[in-house]
């Protein structure tokens, strides 16, 4: 029988980046991991697969839409739908092994296969099994199945099956406005599908502040995408390689159909946590699968902890990294934390939209005294001639003490603009200290200084 410090399950960027941290400190470590590379959902078919075919779509998007404005005459490119699924392929290998690399590196043991915890201190994969002082539980999550929607990954197709259809469709169903809906949604818009998609809610990505969601909602119909708001579907009836999708209008009870070659359900991810053996264990899991924490990520038996989509809050990669990396450190002796007030959310669409702490929405309810600065981006030189203005950055600060409460952004490289305002954050920092940072020109992080502007005396350029 093996014997480990800790043995975390899972190779997900919440379990491996706690296994590499756990392995810097000193402990003995191996991860379990039953797919053929490791990664899990995010490097293999998640957030790195579908950021490759966003890129390459985007691209096609630019020499379309703007080459010829920039004296760049010619032909559009053609789509090998081939190629791009081998490019993404390409990334998704590169990416994967490097993990392997890593695990090397850092002396950790690749267990390969499916775990279960017969008892704490022990952890099953197939016939053997291996002792661990700790066990890290970093299972992830799995899509959620809707009632009368049956997945076949060809012509009802979860996010997985989004990401290698045969043939690029002609039409499109996505069946909710999350985060996975309309990514992937741009993604086959871009690529010639009509795409219409189905919301229960009246406004796309739940819980966004209002005023990006209206933004978002009307460039993403502007370059094509179609919404049906308010609508809960009941049901797709599948045959001869067409989906018709049902669906109910909340606001008078009349159902509609619609037809398309491919169905995406896109209506949110559930914890998977499937032959751990939890119950048998006791260890105590939420009514909606979660398994339940105290602030050190310690599950209801001792020396069992759980990190990432496995438990509540957002089902994001770097929230399950940043619970990695402090639950080693727990582990090691150490005080792990996470700021659970300061973690970024990022939709990888065109424009990108990117968001951190507070909305306006949550602000007002709480009866937080406020202030707004915004700036948009036709007022930011290098956006304009970028042929990316669409857009705006919106920061909220606290009335009275100027700190930064949360910021909103829409527009180019708004996934990576959104961090200045996070680590400003972190340090507890004032709108007033973004605005007196000098930023270099022309960059679109400009505009994030102008909207911190817009908190004080003004923008410049508005
Ligand atoms: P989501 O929770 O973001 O959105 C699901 C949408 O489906 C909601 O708007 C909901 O109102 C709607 N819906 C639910 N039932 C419906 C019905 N019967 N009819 C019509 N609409 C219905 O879920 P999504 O997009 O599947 O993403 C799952 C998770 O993966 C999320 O937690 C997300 O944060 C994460 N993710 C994050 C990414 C990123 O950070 N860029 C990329 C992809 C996924």
């Amino acid at each position: 029988m093996s014997s480990y410090d800790v043995i975390v399950i899972g190779s997900g960027p919440g379990g491996y980046v706690c296994a590499i941290r756990c392995a810097q400190l000193g402990l003995k470590t191996a991860c379990v991991e039953g797919r053929e590379t490791l990664g899990g959902t995010c490097l293999n078919v998640g957030c790195i697969p579908s950021k490759a075919l966003l890129h390459a779509t985007h691209m096609l998007h630019e020499a379309e839409h703007n080459f010829a404005a920039m004296g760049l005459k010619g032909k559009s490119p053609s789509v090998d739908w081939n190629q791009m699924l081998s490019y993404k392929d390409d990334t998704i290998a590169q990416n994967t092994k490097g993990i392997e690399f890593l695990f090397e590196k850092n002396k950790i043991d690749w267990i390969k296969g499916w775990a279960s915890i017969p008892e704490a201190g022990r952890v099953k994969v197939g016939d053997e099994v291996h002792e661990a002082k700790n066990i890290v539980i970093a299972s992830g999550s799995e899509v959620a199945s809707l009632k009368g929607v049956e997945v076949d990954e060809k012509t009802v197709v979860s996010s997985t099956g989004a990401l290698k259809l045969n043939k690029i469709p002609k039409t499109m169903v996505v069946i909710g406005a999350g985060v996975i809906g309309l990514e992937m949604g741009s993604v086959y818009s871009r690529l010639g599908a009509e795409v219409t998609v189905v919301e229960y809610l009246d406004a796309i990505t739940p819980g966004m502040d209002a005023e990006v969601q209206k933004s978002f909602k009307r460039l993403l119909e502007k370059q094509g995408l179609k919404f049906v708001m308010g609508a809960a579907v009941s049901g797709v009836e599948t045959g001869k390689g067409k989906a018709k999708t049902t669906y109910k209008l909340r606001k008078d009870d009349s159902e509609h159909t619609v037809e398309s070659d491919v169905v995406l359900l896109a209506t949110g991810r559930k914890p998977f946590t499937d032959g751990l053996g939890l119950s048998d264990l006791g260890v105590k899991v939420s009514d909606r699968g979660m398994i339940e924490t105290d602030d050190h990520w310690a599950t209801s038996v001792k020396g069992i902890y759980a990190i990432g989509d496995a438990i509540k809050g957002p089902m994001l990669a770097h929230k399950a990294e940043d619970e990695g990396m402090a639950v080693a450190e727990v582990l090691a002796g150490k005080s792990g934390h996470v700021n659970y007030g300061v973690i970024p959310s990022v939709i990888y669409t065109h424009p990108e939209v990117a968001s951190v702490g507070q909305t306006e929405e949550q602000l007002k309810e709480a009866g937080t005294p406020y202030k707004v600065g915004k700036f948009s981006f036709m007022g930011n030189g290098r956006a304009k001639a970028n042929f990316a203005a669409d857009g705006f950055v919106k920061i909220l600060a606290h009335k009275d003490t100027d700190r930064i409460l949360g910021a909103h952004i829409i527009g180019p490289m708004a996934g990576d603009l959104i961090h200045e305002v996070c680590v400003a954050m972190e340090f507890g920092a004032a709108a007033q200290d973004l605005a007196m940072t000098c930023h270099a020109h022309p960059t679109y992080s400009e505009a994030v200084r102008e909207a911190a502007l817009a908190c004080g005396d003004g923008a410049i350029h508005a």
